[in-house]
């Protein structure tokens, strides 16, 4: 028995970094997973992986800044599986960060794609599965924001401003259809090392955000997918328009700290 068995679940991005960790604990934990990602991501190989380890998974090719799309991918999940009972809004145009820079050098271009993918994609997903939920009675939403949402930098100015959005739009969704009993709750992850990106960052950056965490080692996709599920359990029925900061406590503690905690006692 696992904790989500007959449980629906979409996971947009499913088949990257993050994401495809979250849709393996899923399906690894009883439900049927929907890995929902652009078609160069290969959602189907993903799926069949699933399937072919005796898991219900199906896959969708989406690009979640088409309606027409995001309302097939819903539909692809009710025909597969008769109901939709999570949703991972994970997906994100990742790939823009190398050109978003300070807020003057940052091209009105890469603001308006992030805005599409991140904000405007989002939205679109909650639009598609917000009725079926409704109808059944209730259904989970998490929606992956960032510690960028919170934390600013010189650099990232469309991605965080972006990703506070998602989560200004989780407690919108948590605020309008709570008490017909949709949840929506937001995890705002620190680095993730997955191996479709993160891992090949250079040591030192990895090195450098090591010091300033409180736990031994750097968050993984496990870190976040164990959280998705739980919020996507029946266990979590009280958990309502939160963030969640999965950053192994790097916002935690003093700036003035950085890397000291290495030689407490
Ligand atoms: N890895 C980290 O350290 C980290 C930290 C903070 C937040 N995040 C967030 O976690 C989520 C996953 O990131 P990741 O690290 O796995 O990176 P990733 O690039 O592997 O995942 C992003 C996924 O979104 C998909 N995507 C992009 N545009 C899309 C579109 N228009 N339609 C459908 N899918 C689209 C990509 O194909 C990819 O699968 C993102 O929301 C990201 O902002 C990651």
């Amino acid at each position: 028995m696992g904790s989500l068995d007959g449980k629906v679940a979409i996971v947009t991005g499913g088949a990257g970094g993050i994401g495809a960790g979250t849709s393996r604990y899923l399906a690894d934990h009883g439900a049927a997973v929907v890995v929902a990602d652009l078609p160069d991501r290969a959602p189907r190989d993903l799926a069949a992986e699933l399937a072919n380890a005796g898991h219900q998974a199906c896959a969708v090719e989406v690009d979640i800044t088409d309606e027409a799309q995001v309302a097939a991918m819903a539909k692809a999940a009710i025909d597969a599986f008769g109901r939709i009972d999570g949703l991972h809004a994970n997906a994100a145009a990742t790939h823009l960060v190398r050109r978003d820079g300070d807020l003057m050098d940052l091209e009105r271009s890469v603001f308006e794609h992030a805005f599409q993918v991140n904000v405007i994609g989002t939205w679109l997903c909650c639009k598609a599965v917000i009725p079926t939920m409704v109808d059944q009675g209730g259904g989970s939403i998490v929606a992956t924001s960032s510690m960028a949402a919170t934390h600013a930098g010189f650099d990232k100015t469309a991605y965080g401003t972006t990703k506070a959005s998602v989560a200004a739009l989780m407690r919108t969704v948590a605020t309008q259809y709570g008490k017909r009993g949709i949840r929506a709750n937001t995890i705002l992850p620190g680095l993730i090392l997955h191996d479709q990106g993160t891992n090949l960052m250079p040591s030192a950056v990895k090195q450098n955000v090591l010091d300033q965490v409180l736990t031994p080692d750097l968050g993984v996709g496990r870190d976040i997918a164990s959280l998705v599920a739980y919020l996507f359990s029946d266990d979590a029925r009280y958990l309502q328009g939160q963030e969640f900061a999965v950053n192994g406590g790097m916002t935690v503690h003093s700036p003035g700290l950085a890397g000291r905690a290495n030689h407490a006692p």
